[in-house]
């Protein structure tokens, strides 16, 4: 009896921390996307559009689109899994056209000011984000029409599905913190803002990686 009380409260504890974590990432995954949007003052430069868009697109639409899927922390938590699926898919296509919109402008940047193409981390590990996210959104389209993925069961494609999202996601993580190191942001943002912005990045990362690996381990307790 003692025993069931403690891990009530256990579980209790756990819960609210998960709650308070996925509502805290709400709010980090804003205040990146905004500081990024008053530092790069979209429209001013073809580079300017690049910070604005990728940020947008991986931090705030693929966050929010990953986060519609958490037991404690989703805006559209008592609606119907099919709504919040119908969500997900409309934000992960917004999240992909932002995607190509910011590697189209800084391609182009750089293309104005004849610099070669994918020399850094950054760059490099970006153009593979974009691509993962482009091929995840493709690979997904099964899961809408499940006959044209014959032989795999519906709950199999799910699975696989949510483990390449959260590599696609990680990608992109990595790619943002790595633009966080470049010159453009390290001269426009003070010390306290970089701090803000890789710290934001980061705990968003750790949330939806905590968020998908949970779902899936809790599954496959189901299953055993
Ligand atoms: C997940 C989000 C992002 C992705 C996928 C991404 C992708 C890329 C790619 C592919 C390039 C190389 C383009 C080329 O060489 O033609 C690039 C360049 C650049 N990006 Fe990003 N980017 C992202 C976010 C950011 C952010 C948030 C910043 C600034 C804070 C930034 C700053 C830069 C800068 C300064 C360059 C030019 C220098 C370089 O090639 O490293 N990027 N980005």
């Amino acid at each position: 009896m003692l025993l069931n009380k403690e891990s009530g409260s256990e579980l209790r504890i756990y819960g609210c921390t998960r709650a308070a974590s996925a509502a805290l990432s709400h709010c980090a995954c804003i205040v990146f996307t905004v500081t990024i949007a008053l530092l790069s003052r979209p429209g001013t430069s073809w580079f300017s559009w690049h910070p604005f868009f990728m940020t947008l697109g991986f931090s705030f639409f693929m966050t929010e689109a990953i986060l519609l899927f958490s037991p404690r922390g989703s805006p559209l938590k008592t609606l119907p899994h099919k709504t919040k699926s119908r969500a997900h898919w409309i934000l992960q296509c917004l999240c992909v056209t932002c995607a190509i919109l910011g590697l189209a402008a800084i391609v182009y940047n750089k293309h104005l000011s004849g610099k070669p193409h994918f020399t850094s981390w950054h760059g490099l590990l970006g153009v593979i984000a974009v691509c993962a996210v482009a091929l995840q959104s493709l690979a997904a389209v099964p899961l809408i029409y499940h006959s044209l993925a014959k032989g795999w069961s519906l709950a199999k494609l799910k699975r696989y599905h949510a483990a390449t999202g959260l590599v696609a996601y990680l990608l992109g993580s990595g790619s943002l913190l790595l633009g966080l190191r470049s010159a453009w942001f390290t001269g426009s943002a003070g010390e306290h803002t970089w701090y803000l912005a890789a710290a934001c990045c980061a705990f968003n990362a750790l949330v939806v990686m905590n968020q998908v690996s949970s779902a899936y381990t809790a599954k496959k307790r189901l299953q055993s």
